[in-house]
């Protein structure tokens, strides 16, 4: 299998991202709903949920890079433009999204006074003041994007299962191993 995209299919650099990132997302969801918020230093629960969504953080951006210089596979036969624009639409809404919900999980540390550090290996540099009014703000920032992007999310689920079982097309399968 190749390591780039064709135009037909994925290459096993974009599947391991996609496949990679889709775990650690799932994990990192979980370590979200179940770290107690006061723990702001150290390796507990909490200090898990800042590394990994460092990491996603980190991956994102690596794996955007690596998609602009791949081909992205054509749409099925028949596809309409309005669904070629949806489903390109949905795919560079999760860019943006998991650039800005890890990146605005940084910020509501920083405000709380806290440092985030990734395993422990280096600090990320203070670049917002502690303040409790921005906590707040950014606190609701990060529940609010946790949940459109579980949200679409599960949209994406939804699409890919149709794709496979409704309209038999070999969009599944390209992304699989
Ligand atoms: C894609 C990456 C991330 C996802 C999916 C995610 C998801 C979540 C979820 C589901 C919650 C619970 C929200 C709630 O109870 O309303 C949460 C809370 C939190 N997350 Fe993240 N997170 C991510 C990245 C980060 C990063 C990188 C940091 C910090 C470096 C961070 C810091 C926090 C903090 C401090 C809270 C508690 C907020 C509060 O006070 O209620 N998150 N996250
Ligand atoms: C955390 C969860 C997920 C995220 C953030 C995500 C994100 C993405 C993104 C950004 C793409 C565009 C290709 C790329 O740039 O790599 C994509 C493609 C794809 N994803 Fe996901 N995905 C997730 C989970 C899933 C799951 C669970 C399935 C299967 C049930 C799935 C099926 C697909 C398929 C079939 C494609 C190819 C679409 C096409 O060829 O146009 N994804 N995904």
């Amino acid at each position: 299998m190749s390591s780039k995209n064709s135009t037909s299919s994925y290459g096993w650099v974009a599947k391991t991202f996609h496949w990679g990132m889709f775990f650690i997302i799932l994990g990192q969801y979980w370590l979200g709903g179940n770290f107690k918020n006061e723990a702001y230093q150290g390796m507990g629960l909490g200090g898990y949920h800042f590394s990994v969504g460092l990491l996603i953080l980190f991956m994102i951006l690596l794996r955007f890079t690596w998609r602009a210089q791949n081909p992205v596979p054509e749409m099925p036969d028949g596809t309409s433009n309005l669904q070629a624009f949806a489903a390109h639409g949905l795919h560079m809404l999760f860019y943006l999204l998991l650039f800005a919900l890890p990146a605005v999980g940084v910020a509501i540390v920083q405000a709380k006074g806290g440092t985030v550090s990734f395993f422990g290996l280096f600090s990320v540099p203070r670049f917002i003041e502690k303040a409790e009014s921005t906590a707040e703000l950014v606190v609701s920032m990060h529940g609010i994007f946790a949940k459109i992007t579980l949200f679409c999310i599960l949209l994406h689920i939804i699409i890919a299962l149709y794709h496979h079982f409704g309209k038999k097309d070999n969009v599944l399968r390209r992304m699989l191993p």
